[in-house]
């Protein structure tokens, strides 16, 4: 059985996630998405929250896709719990510099490490988080960019916070 990981830090998660992890879960047999606590960067929603808004999304994709929380080396976190392969989108030339970086450092730190790299729909392609975050503090539609749920935890945000 093909244990597959799709880590990221999900601040939160888009439609451009989803379209990965559903990908991914018609791809293998198992799928646990990881979510990191992330000590670089300042997340607008805490480990929880980015949790439950992807568990309320992968529960009626497959209620099997596990989703768990990380902070320690993401070499680590496959040693442990040995999935066999991790996911990861490539979505322009930027995504692969980066993407080539961290496998090899993965791998160096992991001579077993893994990676899948898959291609998300087009639609999604020009999608990130942050980009999401500013264009809802503006006021700006987000609608075609996030879930439901995602798009209201986002607008209970920036109300909570004026
Ligand atoms: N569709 C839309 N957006 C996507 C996307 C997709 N398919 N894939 C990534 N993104 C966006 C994210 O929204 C995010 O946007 P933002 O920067 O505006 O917030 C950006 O691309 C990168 O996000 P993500 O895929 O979540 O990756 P990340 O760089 O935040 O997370 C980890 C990378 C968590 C996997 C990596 O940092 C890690 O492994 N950390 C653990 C510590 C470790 O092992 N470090 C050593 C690594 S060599």
């Amino acid at each position: 059985m093909i244990h597959a990981l799709y880590p990221g830090t999900f601040d939160p998660i888009t439609n451009g996630h989803l379209d990965l992890i559903e990908r991914s879960n018609s791809l293998f047999e198992k799928l646990t998405v990881a979510v990191a606590e992330n000590i670089n960067k300042n997340s607008l929603f805490s480990i929880k929250e980015r949790m439950s808004l992807i568990n309320n999304l992968t529960s009626e994709i497959n209620p099997d896709i596990n989703v768990v929380s990380f902070n320690c080396l993401l070499v680590e976190l496959i040693t442990e719990n040995h999935y066999n392969v991790v996911i990861r989108g490539l979505r322009a030339i930027s995504d692969f510099e980066y993407e080539m970086q961290m496998a090899l450092m993965n791998r160096k730190l992991n001579p077993e490490y893994e990676v899948i790299f898959l291609m998300p729909n087009e639609k999604n392609l020009y999608l990130s988080s942050s980009l999401v975050k500013e264009i809802a503090k503006l006021n700006g539609d987000i609608s075609e960019l996030v879930p439901d749920n995602v798009q209201r935890a986002i607008k209970n945000k920036f109300l909570s916070k004026d």
